[in-house]
């Protein structure tokens, strides 16, 4: 048996730990996708580190020759050294049980090709029979998420693995539920884990409460752009600090292109200067490089697309959320958003259709498929963060970040460097998250008020304090600092070490590929809410005064800022609808592929249930099986449980629907016209006045017969999108309720006839 190799990879980690001076070293890879394993192992280095003394290198998977891990140094060489090492693993699981994209060769290496379940492990290869992890001391923490099968598949897996072959868990693995709360996880995981790696070796905590602060970078600026710095500007790279380059061309209104030296490195079109590895844009890498085009858009490389539409998708002040307070609280002043009054205040709640151009980038989708999205914070926003960190005058100086010698945490920059602050605030940094714990350390060792100083370290050290006062009202960075205006942290310690990199965020696609292969769309709705926000001394003090203050999602109050401006573009008659200058009306995206499909034989019949935005890949397969019908092909039953509050106020799609019904009904009437489709689109509506709630699964409880022999006599499939935690959950009871009656057996015996329905890949999910 030939075993898997891995491509060769430039770093080495044992070369690191060997060249360093500390006897006491720890190697931490992360496997992650948005970033969360990769800040978890930083937040471990950096503990062990401060508190224990031992060195720390934090590792990529993709960035370091992973075979090394059978060269581990002999545990007696180490020993006869007074040395010990250690090896950590911070790994996610992704979608249905998989690694991430910068672990998946490691994987498969480390699995040996067996990885695609822990049943079909076999003793008998190469690794086991060596026992090549033999010297290898370890411990891991899995990232996963409960609403989905196969949690924290990766961590077992791997654990149980590299254990076979011959490695020592020096202390149990954690699991994190992301569904749950991550954090709490990690916490209680650390509480544990950190004295027993301490006693592995043989290390002593010190007490970090007046020690200063050692940042992992160093800020440097830059006060010239010469042309050798302009080379070595990382366009095009999203967020790697690895030596790869692309030239990178920005196309622009003219339709020329030119090299644009600080619009935000994503804003990029890349031209290929490797062969792609993996590829999420459909179609093989083969077929690409035949095909002569150079774009390509992925994780790390997003292509910058144009919008050609965005609208709302029904009326703003009809349709509203109304948030409750009562009088001792101060609400926000009222605006074209939300008004607030009496304790009341009522949001206004918007969907936006979006739409981007892909034609001619050899980018392609498949119906059912994911685009990543890049959004940017508001501009106000930033100013206001500038503002409270004292770099509002300076927002385009570039600047570099160089590692600290001081800190003996070896990290990975956060993102694309050298660029200017602005560009980092605006697009690498997500300003709007609540703050952890851990940041509270950090932030205390920047105030000389020993007042402030004592709330924040009690805040890093008081888990109910700290949920109190930060965690249930999501305070943010700015939120802190403008309370505690003593406090000056240093820009480098914001961007590197406290504010978490602006991530992805993914939606379904809303359109159908055979229909439109050059177009994506998209069905987001407007996340706002309001809470109560009060200050952290008025918390403490008990005083009756609170502020409640809007909080809105960030991609989505993009998409509306984008409509604002676009508004603002007709208003001043810019052809907003022809070429318009970047960066506005362009989104950086990547198609990511999904599992979600709809069958291959267009007569196979299919349930879909998809209330609010959940539609969204729905109207993409309705439009995929209607475009079919007309053609005159044979499409089998389709059906749609879609739901949403009113059927005037928020029914997406009302109108294509009710085409689709109709045209449906003439096909069906056109006798021999050949055209035959059988749509049928059942709705529930929640809050009609005077009427009771009606959810989709109630529908599908009416339709039970229906759906029944559709599924146990037709073999058709069934789709579910939306809401994980209650719908989807509600949806997936109601299909048990119905197999058990329909069956005559108990609850379990239901449970079993969806199990076979998911394994037999005729159920699925596209839940969030
Ligand atoms: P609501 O009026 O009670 O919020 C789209 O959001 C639709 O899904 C709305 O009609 C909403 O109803 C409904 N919905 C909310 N919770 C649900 C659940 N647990 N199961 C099914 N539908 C739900």
């Amino acid at each position: 048996k030939t075993p898997i190799a891995l491509p060769t990879k430039q770093s080495s980690f044992i070369k690191l730990a060997e060249e360093d001076d500390n006897p006491n070293q720890a190697i931490l890879f992360f496997g992650s996708q948005t970033g969360t394993a990769e800040d978890l192992a930083t937040r471990f280095a950096k503990d062990l580190t401060d508190t224990y003394g031992i060195n720390t290198i934090v590792c990529d998977f993709e960035d370091y020759d992973m075979e090394e891990l059978e060269n581990w140094p002999l545990r007696e060489d180490l020993e006869a050294h007074g040395k010990k090492w250690l090896a950590c693993f911070f790994i996610a699981t992704y979608g249905e049980g998989e690694p991430t994209d910068n672990a998946a060769d490691f994987y498969e290496w480390v699995m040996n090709g067996q990885g695609k379940g822990p049943d079909e492990a076999k003793e008998d290869d190469h690794m086991t029979e060596g026992k090549v992890f033999s010297q290898l001391s370890f411990t891991a923490f899995g990232l996963g998420n409960k609403t989905y099968e196969h949690y924290n598949a990766m961590v077992r897996r791997l654990a149980r693995r590299i254990s076979k072959c011959g490695a020592t868990l020096v202390t149990p693995f954690g699991e994190g539920d992301d569904d749950g709360s991550l954090e709490e996880d990690f916490l209680n995981w650390k509480d544990t884990a950190l004295p027993a790696i301490a006693e592995y070796f043989g290390a002593k905590a010190v007490e970090k409460k007046d020690l200063p602060h050692t940042p992992l970078f160093i800020y440097k600026e830059i006060s010239k752009i010469t042309p050798q710095l302009e080379s070595n500007i990382y366009y095009g790279e999203w967020s790697s600090s690895s030596p790869r380059r692309w030239k990178t061309l920005i196309p622009s209104a003219d339709g020329t292109e030119t090299f644009v030296s600080d619009v935000a490195p994503r804003y990029t079109e890349v031209r290929l200067k490797r062969p792609v590895r993996r590829s999420s844009t459909g179609g093989s890498n083969a077929e690409r490089r035949n095909s002569g085009i150079e774009v390509i858009a992925d994780m790390k490389h997003p292509y910058y697309s144009r919008m050609v539409l965005n609208k709302p998708l029904y009326s703003e002040t009809e349709n509203f959320d109304e948030f409750a307070f009562d009088l001792e609280h101060t609400l926000p002043e009222s605006n074209e958003h939300y008004k607030a009054e009496n304790g009341k205040i009522r949001i206004n709640r918007q969907c936006y259709h979006i739409e981007l151009d892909i034609e001619g980038t050899g980018i392609r989708y498949k119906t059912g498929d994911h685009i990543g999205i890049w959004a940017e914070n508001d501009p106000t926003h930033v100013l206001n963060i500038a503002r409270v960190l004292g770099v509002e005058n300076k927002l385009d100086q570039f600047f570099e970040l160089k590692p600290n010698p001081k800190n003996k945490t070896v990290g990975k920059l956060p993102f694309s460097l050298p660029c200017s602050i602005r560009t980092a605030l605006t697009y690498y940094v997500d300003l709007r998250i609540a703050l952890k714990q851990h940041h509270f350390e950090i932030l205390s060792k920047y105030t000389k008020e020993e007042i402030d100083k004592e709330i924040l370290w009690k805040l890093s050290i008081d888990r109910e304090f700290f949920v109190n006062c930060v965690e249930k009202p999501q305070k943010t960075l700015y939120d802190i600092l403008t309370e505690f205006p003593s406090v000056k942290v240093p820009l480098e310690v914001v961007l590197a070490e406290i504010l978490p990199k602006n991530t992805l965020r993914y939606y379904s696609i809303s359109s159908s590929s055979v229909r439109h292969p050059n177009k994506v769309s998209m069905t987001a709705v407007v996340v706002r809410y309001a809470l109560a926000n009060p200050a952290i001394q008025e918390i403490s003090s008990n005083s009756s005064k609170k502020k409640v203050i809007i909080r809105q999602g960030l991609v989505t109050s993009y998409f509306q800022r984008l409509y604002n401006e676009k508004l603002l573009a007709v208003a001043s008659n810019l052809e907003s609808d022809k070429e318009v200058p970047i960066p506005k009306f362009h989104l950086p995206m990547y198609i990511r592929t999904s599992t979600f499909r709809l069958p291959a034989d267009l007569t196979v019949p299919i349930i879909m249930v998809g209330p609010g935005t959940g539609v969204a890949p729905f109207r993409g397969f309705l439009w995929e099986r209607f475009t079919a019908a007309e053609e005159g092909l044979d499409v089998g039953s389709t059906i749609l449980f879609y739901g949403c509050r009113h059927p005037d106020l928020d029914w997406l799609y009302r109108g294509e629907m009710e085409d689709m019904m109709k045209r449906n009904l003439e096909f069906q009437n056109e006798d021999n016209s050949g055209k035959h489709f059988d749509l049928e689109i059942k709705t529930a509506f929640s809050r009609v006045p005077g009427k009771v709630k009606v959810y989709v699964q109630h529908l599908l409880k009416e339709e039970k017969q229906k759906v029944w022999d559709i599924l146990s006599k037709k073999n058709g499939n069934f789709y579910v999108c939306g809401d994980a935690k209650n719908m989807a959950h509600a949806v997936n009871n109601t299909l048990t309720e119905i197999a058990s009656e329909m069956e005559n057996t108990d609850i379990e015996g239901g449970k079993n006839w969806l199990k076979d329905l998911k394994a037999a890949g005729r159920y699925s999910e596209d839940t969030w």
